[in-house]
């Protein structure tokens, strides 16, 4: 596709979008209890080609699928309608329709580079990058935020996953050298720069290669607890139950909901914390605030496996300053703050822990904090 055509209002009808994965650094499991998150965009994105069709239909292929386009009639798209990788952008276009766009087909070609079922986000950067691709094409004037919004309902609505905000926002609102620390409860944002070369660090990521998946039931049993934790406490969300009244709170709770209340309560203190050492130009001082994290993901709220909790601790004895699972967990990846001399010593300790253990080599790499969706051509 190479021709740029002028046939729908005068706009133009093709082009390419890109939107990214994500790692979040901190804030795991907030983001449906209206707190704190602070993830940066992956440089690993999803591609998508789109060229409007005038008539109705979305006709979809992906660089990653089985060689098979899929084609649907929007006006038929339903949620539940569509398998597979297909229904992230199909969720995308019905999402549109729901919340009153006229929008119709199109021709989608999809390219990603980021690792699905890794807890990098990869069905969020699919929306996103149909998302923005569509508010273009179609001059719909939205915002990041509001194509955040969006892409979450699609996941929702269409797919069924009842994920919070966090990994769309991250997608679509990312900007380049910075983490994004968001407050999920009223959505407002700020870029916190993240110099990590300045401060010779690097972000180790490490794909444990087990693979999660959000629609599992888990996730939404999480969900539910943290939900009627809140309502048994009188409050809107767990956001609002302060710090320092934890303890007390706690005695009010059945035992099985307490850890995932505390868990709560002290990754929203972590979020900030660490968005104070990053203000203060601090960068090593995010590395224990990971470590914590980690041990309250797996403690707590226990949503880590053995793989994530090996991977972390032989990070940690080889010299990283702080390590944790991202993501939803149940698998996926651990990210790892590593100062530049340390990277190779702790890459290679974490796979041979791995060899030892029995496990799948993980896949390594190193991210730098890259932009969020925008046409790229
Ligand atoms: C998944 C969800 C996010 C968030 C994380 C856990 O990535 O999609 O909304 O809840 O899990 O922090």
């Amino acid at each position: 596709m190479t021709s740029t055509q002028s046939v729908h209002d005068g706009a133009a009808t093709e082009g390419i979008w890109a939107a990214p994965g994500r790692v979040n650094l901190i804030g795991e499991h907030t983001d449906y209890n209206d707190g704190f998150v602070l993830p940066v965009a992956l440089p690993h994105s999803a591609r998508a080609t789109v060229r409007l069709r005038p008539d109705g239909v979305l006709r979809l292929y992906s660089e990653q699928g089985d060689g098979e386009a899929v084609e649907l009639v929007v006006a038929d798209l339903a949620p539940g309608s569509v398998d597979g990788w297909a229904k992230y952008p199909a969720a995308v276009v019905w999402t549109l329709r729901a919340a009153g766009y006229d929008v119709g087909g199109a021709d989608v070609h999809i390219d990603s580079d980021v690792p699905t079922g890794a807890g990098l986000s990869s069905s969020a950067a699919l929306e996103c990058a149909v998302a923005v691709a569509y508010n273009d094409l179609h001059g719909l004037g939205l915002t990041g935020p509001e194509l955040a919004r969006l892409a979450q309902r699609a996941e929702n609505e269409f797919v069924g996953v009842p994920c919070g905000v966090m990994d769309q926002m991250a997608s679509a609102c990312c900007t380049e050298g910075g983490a994004l620390f968001l407050d999920t409860r009223d959505f407002s944002q700020r870029h916190v720069p993240l110099d990590l070369a300045g401060a010779g660090l690097r972000l180790l990521v490490i794909d444990t290669r087990v693979k999660h998946d959000l629609a599992d039931g888990a996730y939404a049993e999480l969900r539910a607890g943290c939900e009627r934790a809140a309502a048994l406490l009188g409050l809107a969300a767990l956001r609002d139950l302060p710090a320092a009244g934890l303890d007390a709170a706690l005695d009010r709770l059945p035992a099985e909901l307490r850890p995932l209340v505390r868990h709560v309560v002290t990754e929203d203190e972590r979020v900030l914390e660490a968005v104070a050492r990053l203000d203060a130009g601090d960068l090593a001082g995010l590395g224990p605030i990971l470590t914590a994290g980690h041990a309250s993901l797996r403690d707590d709220y226990r949503v880590s496996c053995p793989e994530t909790d090996l991977a972390v601790e032989a990070a940690v004895a080889a010299g990283a300053l702080g390590a944790r699972m991202t993501g939803g967990g149940f698998g996926g990846s651990v990210v790892a703050l590593v100062a530049d001399t340390a990277l190779d010593a702790v890459a290679e300790a974490v796979t041979a822990a791995f060899t030892a253990a029995g496990y799948a080599a993980p896949r390594t790499f190193t991210a730098v904090p890259a932009a969020g969706a925008r046409r790229i051509s």
